[in-house]
């Protein structure tokens, strides 16, 4: 798209928006296709969020089946083992009925169309396929992050009331064996309900299997049809759940449907990245995460693409890791995020210059703010200065991408996500709501929704209203800080509540208070994020112990492992600082703004203290810092 062509579709968008949104879906093929098309209010009477409502689809057939004809021998997706000893080509073929074979499995287990399948994998084709074959039989994954602790699956597997898991035995990242079946067995002690565990073998470690419940997929699938009849797909129906942090309260059950979030994530993995049949698409996020859904598995498969699935991790077996995969599989188009660039960009530039990399053509960053320093450097060493940089602004809210660049449409400046793509309207609002206007800071709301926008919290609709909606009235408040310069670019500046992206991980300062006063020792917990080098924000916890606990630098790690054992690894505090009273107002309130500033050594401005319950309790953390 050029600069007039984006021009154009953003006219359009706004002068014939039925037009211009029954347009985009019919990218896809539909059973039906809809004649209701946008039917949206973000007002609470009545609030509703449809797109294309009465169109009827399958999300498998339209990442398989169409693409059989033309496509069937084509590579759909390349997966790159942790050591980089096996690569394996799935050709749309094999995907389609390697899908299939799983979804008669599913069926065999009684799995029926709306029931929800939790997916705990590691990064394999069988993660891909066994989210497609829910698709095709009408099921709702729900995928979990394989860093995530048994805890936190018990808590995923029991809001959504999933009877079903699919998981391996063990998954690898970096040369390390992650217990998955073991996570698996230790969650489901919290989860009766659940009836069958299906095991994907990918070391083939020696793992306890439970007599009636689980059974290995490879035995499963012996002599299963490799064809299976979509099922039928209001545009409406649910097809994913994706849980996420949230400033409050446990994570939220992010619900998408099967038409709009397919319409959106076809449309911007073409558009965003310029995507041209047959070129060789990589993003290096797990399919855990939002960013995997969209990148790895639904735009990609929809638009007919080679997509890179990766196993391992940055810097293993060597930091050359990332380059050299680019060169065994010639990738042209590259997304990762800024953590990951930094933490390589620490290495020099040699593990980067020792490979040709000469078959890139476009670069993409997603997940959180990314450096300006990171940005020149991606752009001047990983691309040798000629492949355009998309800085990609969305969230697991959004289904996909929202802002960014467009190559040949929009100038880049490092670090910031350009403009908003054709139909999303961004708007800063003051803290009262006001719409500000001109080159100004403020807190980025979304007036008008777009195809792929979430559709409720699993289960608690009014949570989705209140989380969302309430804030700014009639506005969708993304949580994040903003600022617009005097071109209109936007550049976004981090969040504004009390989410923190660690690693472009996303928490709930929330949950991980939850998990350590969980712990015997610990009376009182607050946790701030504060800048960190590589990881974008640290995790700091100011921790109050009961009053019979001795502060030893024993505790101070035994906390840290607990955070990790409660939610997983990446959930690590950085520091641990025991305090003897929390900064609070006479009201019993908590001045996290205090504590941020601690946390980020900024002790001049700490701001009006004396409205503090306890005045004193500041100079003792200050004088504690720990780091
Ligand atoms: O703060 C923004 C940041 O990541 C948050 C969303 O996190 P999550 O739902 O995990 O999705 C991540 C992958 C899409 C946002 O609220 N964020 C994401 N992309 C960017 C970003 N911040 C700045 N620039 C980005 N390109």
């Amino acid at each position: 798209m050029d600069a007039a062509a984006y021009e154009a579709a953003v006219k359009r968008v706004e002068d014939d928006p039925e037009g211009y949104w029954r347009d985009l879906a019919k990218r896809l093929d539909w059973m039906t296709f809809p004649t209701q098309i946008k039917d949206t209010s973000f007002h609470k009477h009545p609030f509703h969020i449809r797109w294309y409502a009465d169109g009827v689809l399958n999300v498998s057939v339209n990442c398989l089946d169409r693409h059989l004809a033309e496509r069937g021998d084509q590579v759909a997706i390349i997966w790159e083992s942790d050591e980089g000893d096996i690569s394996d080509n799935f050709t749309y073929r094999r995907l389609y009925e390697e899908t299939c074979r799983m979804a008669n499995v599913l069926k065999a287990k009684g799995v029926k169309k709306g029931d929800r399948v939790t997916i705990y994998l590691p990064m394999i084709p069988q993660t891909a396929i066994a989210m497609l074959a829910c698709a095709r039989i009408g099921a709702v994954h729900s995928v979990i992050f394989g860093g995530f602790s048994p805890d936190s699956i018990a808590g995923r597997i029991q809001d959504c009331d999933s009877r079903i898991v699919i998981t391996a035995d063990e998954g690898l990242r970096g040369g390390k064996a992650i217990p998955l079946k073991r996570n698996v067995d230790e969650a489901l002690e919290q989860c009766p309900d659940v009836t069958d565990v299906i095991v994907i073998k990918r070391t083939k470690a020696d793992v306890p299997m439970k007599a009636g419940r689980d059974a290995f997929y490879a035995d499963l699938k012996q002599g299963v049809e490799a064809t299976c009849e979509p099922e039928p797909m209001n545009a409406e129906d649910p097809l994913f759940i994706l849980y996420t942090s949230g400033s409050t309260g446990k994570p939220k059950g992010v619900l998408h449907t099967t038409g709009g979030y397919l319409v959106w994530a076809s449309h911007t993995h073409e558009l965003v990245f310029d995507y041209r049949p047959g070129e060789v698409f990589w993003c290096t996020a797990d399919v855990g995460w939002v960013t995997g859904h969209s990148y790895v598995v639904y735009g990609p498969l929809a638009n007919a693409a080679t997509s890179v699935m990766f196993e391992g991790v940055p810097n293993y077996p060597t930091t050359s890791r990332f380059w050299e995969v680019i060169d065994k599989h010639k990738v042209e188009i590259f997304y990762t995020a800024p953590t990951a660039i930094r933490s390589l960009m620490r290495e020099g530039d040699e593990p980067v210059k020792k490979t040709s990399r000469s078959t890139l053509r476009l670069l993409g960053s997603v997940g959180e703010p990314i450096n300006p320093e990171a940005w020149l450097w991606y752009h001047r060493v990983v691309g040798d200065s000629r492949c355009p940089v998309v800085d990609t602004y969305w969230q697991t809210e959004t289904g996909a991408c929202l802002a960014t660049p467009l190559p040949g449409a929009t100038a880049m400046k490092p670090g910031s996500c350009a403009k908003p793509l054709p139909g999303i309207k961004f708007e800063l609002v003051d803290a009262e709501g006001k719409p500000l206007h001109g080159a100004t800071s403020g807190n980025l709301v979304i007036t008008d929704s777009w195809p792929g926008q979430m559709r409720t919290v699993y289960g608690d609709h009014e949570r989705f209203f209140n989380t969302y909606f309430s804030t700014y009235g009639g506005k969708y408040f993304t949580g994040d800080g903003c600022r617009r310069d005097e071109d209109g670019y936007y550049w976004i500046t981090g969040r504004v509540d009390d989410v923190i992206n660690v690693s472009g991980h996303r928490l709930g300062t929330a949950e991980i208070e939850s998990a350590l006063v969980g712990n015997e020792n610990v009376a009182e917990a607050a946790v701030v994020g504060y800048p960190h080098d590589v990881k974008g924000q640290g995790v700091y916890c100011f921790v109050t112990l009961k009053a019979d606990v001795t502060p030893t630098d024993i505790l101070q790690a035994e906390l840290k492992g607990w955070v990790r054992r409660e939610i997983g690894p990446f959930a690590a505090p950085d520091v641990v600082q025991f305090a003897p009273g929390l900064p609070k107002t006479r009201s019993g309130k908590i001045m996290r703004r205090i504590l941020r500033k601690i946390a980020e050594n900024d002790l001049s401005n700490l701001g009006d203290t004396s409205t503090l319950a306890d005045p004193a309790v500041v100079d003792d953390l200050v004088k504690n810092r720990g780091g």
